[in-house]
């Protein structure tokens, strides 16, 4: 941890009470001036101190920012999160997180973006994604797998997503195949996974995940409300950003390793018990044309499983899908 954020976990530990300036230089080996310099940065973040003269210093409120001290103190993981890079405004950050990769940055790095001038969503479509709001992050992984296996990572993503949301907003999504997270049938979350690999050897992913947190209806396009959503709608209230990336990647983490470890199998059977595709009559749109059936599961590799009415079952690999009732 850099100074910044163990002074940020110091003053958060303390809760309503003072810390010396004393204290904080001698515990964290600085100078009372540099502390100073610290509060003030942190201000203009949007942190509220109070200062009082011989008392110290007291954390009165934390802002709604996802800036990197915020994000990793707190963060129970061993490495997802564990090297943060955040930006107020950036064109993608699968493309900053592509970046980072080449130059060797180590699995688990985060980048996080408050806007995106350019935000990335599937099948080379934009993803709008407004300053203050929502969540856009995308992570590096550097597994050891076999290119084929790759969409299960995704299918992991979408599991850790719906479980977070669950347990930190008490809010039950559905995942909608292959990795569109709904409420109430319209998304709240998009999952975008980007490979870098040579023949057989995945040199690494990106896992990028766009999330409608204090979205309001107001905040997506006319055509794209009828679609879209956010947790702050079905919610009712705002919620704190960094609660939520905290705990998706720690859910991660946890599953990533335990599909290290014991395979897809335990991952598919969770993916399976929030999908709302399963079992379903389905029509699927590819560019290549659309075809009508019902989607009995999916394979090993993530593939949808739709079978025709005339007994033939189809592999889907990428596609929109309607759920009919
Ligand atoms: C989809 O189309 O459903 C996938 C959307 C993925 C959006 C996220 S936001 C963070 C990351 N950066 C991007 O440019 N795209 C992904």
């Amino acid at each position: 941890m850099n100074i910044r954020e163990e002074m940020l976990q110091l003053l958060k530990e303390s809760g309503d009470s003072f810390v010396s300036g004393e204290e904080i230089s001698k515990r964290l080996g600085v100078s009372r001036t540099a502390i100073w310099k610290h509060i003030e940065e942190l201000r203009e973040e949007g942190y509220i101190f109070e200062a009082v003269r011989r008392a110290g210093y007291r954390l009165i409120s934390t802002p709604d920012v996802m800036i990197a001290e915020e994000i990793k103190v707190g963060l129970k993981t061993r490495s997802f999160g564990q090297e943060v890079h955040y930006y107020a405004t950036i064109d993608s950050t699968q493309n900053k997180c592509q970046e980072l990769a080449k130059a060797g940055a180590p699995e688990g790095t985060l980048v996080v973006a408050d806007q995106q001038l350019g935000g990335k969503g599937r099948l080379g479509r934009v993803w709008h994604s407004p300053a203050g709001k929502n969540i856009y992050m995308s992570l590096l992984l550097r597994p050891v797998l076999e290119l084929q296996k790759c969409p299960q990572l995704t299918l992991l993503t979408a599991v850790a997503i719906v479980e977070t949301v669950r347990d930190v907003c008490g809010i039950q999504a559905d995942i909608k195949w292959p990795n569109d997270i709904l409420l109430d049938g319209k998304k709240i979350c998009g999952i975008l996974t980007e490979l870098n690999a040579e023949s057989d050897r995945i040199n690494w992913l990106i896992i990028g995940m766009g999330i409608n947190v204090n979205a309001e209806l107001d905040d997506f396009a006319a055509d794209v409300q009828k679609i879209a959503t956010s947790l702050r709608i079905v919610n009712g209230a705002p919620l704190r950003r960094v609660s939520l990336i905290q705990g998706i990647l720690r859910r991660l983490e946890h599953l990533y390793e335990q599909y290290v470890r014991e395979g897809f199998e335990p991952i598919k059977e969770l993916w399976e018990a929030h999908a709302i595709t399963i079992g379903k009559r389905v029509t699927i749109r590819t560019l290549q044309g659309s075809l009508a059936g019902f989607a009995e599961g999916i394979d090993d590799a993530g593939v949808l499983l739709v079978r025709q009415d005339d007994g033939t079952v189809t592999k889907v690999y990428s596609a929109d899908v309607e759920i009919h009732a």
